[in-house]
């Protein structure tokens, strides 16, 4: 299975801050945005990833990135979203990099406490469709909501104003070398942009959407009070690790003697 973080978008949300930069490049705690989805795809197993960047700093992420030796990877594979056509669009730039194989998608501002190696094991054994990481939450109608009667999802709402469960649909995607099909036969919602949940209500339809409950915190961090909860959130649990400050990013990139 390939990896994809979607890393394009301006960010309008967390103005001013996003005014010279890309909000993937901002700091949660002690490392770029960008790190931790990248360290999600490494932790579940996989090695080849494509970043979806965008906008006017779309060059700053080769140059923080480089080729990932800071993940353990030999090769970083980069491409761009030209304007604003949403997630969905920016997905579909991965298809000459997909090739045909299965790919684990990660939005570039969700953030993980654990990992996903038992959804991912469990999406590579299945013969075809898509797998996507639930979440229970209290603010639902922020987020795309699955609504699961019977142990299956029966269909997802983007941003509901009065959500049918409790169940944010996490920025974490498996799919098969279908989703680009799937994608061209979208066209854009109200906001004007093709939506990742319009693809996962593709797959419930056809009857091939299996689905997980994600495992310790999650969060996205494109709003103010996000970024916010996630730097705290990974502050909290470096100091339970015991892992200070920095430790993990100078160690693996060399500047601890600087
Ligand atoms: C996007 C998706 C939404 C999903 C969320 C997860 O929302 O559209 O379904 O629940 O990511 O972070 P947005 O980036 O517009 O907040």
């Amino acid at each position: 299975m390939k990896g994809v973080v979607l890393a394009g978008g301006t960010g309008s949300r967390l103005f001013p801050l996003t005014k010279i930069t890309n909000k993937h490049l901002l700091p949660i705690y002690d490392r770029p945005m960008i790190y931790y989805p990248i360290q999600t795809l490494v932790d579940a197993g996989i090695q080849d990833i494509m970043i979806v960047t965008g906008g006017r700093n779309s060059g700053d992420f080769l140059r923080l990135l480089v080729n990932g030796k800071q993940f353990g990877l030999k090769h970083i594979n980069y491409t761009y979203q030209e304007g604003e056509g949403g997630i969905a669009d920016a997905l579909a730039l991965a298809e000459h990099f997909a090739d045909g194989h299965k790919i684990c998608v990660v939005l570039g501002d969700n953030i993980i406490e654990r990992n996903i190696w038992e959804a991912a094991e469990r999406f590579r054994k299945q013969p075809r469709g898509a797998h996507i990481l639930l979440k229970e939450v209290q603010d639902a109608e922020r987020f795309g909501v699955a609504e699961v009667t019977g142990g299956r999802i029966t269909g997802i709402e983007e941003k509901p104003i009065r959500p049918k469960s409790n169940y944010a649909v996490t920025g974490i995607y498996m799919y098969d070398a279908s989703v680009f099909d799937k994608i061209k036969t979208l066209v854009p919602s109200k906001r004007g942009e093709l939506e990742i949940t319009d693809v996962n209500n593709a797959y419930i339809r056809e009857g091939t959407m299996a689905f997980s409950f994600l495992e310790g915190w999650w969060t996205d961090a494109g709003t103010f009070e996000s970024l916010l909860r996630a730097a705290n959130l990974v502050a909290q649990s470096r100091t339970r690790e015991g892992i200070p400050a920095g430790a993990i990013g100078s160690a693996v990139e060399g500047v601890a003697q600087i």
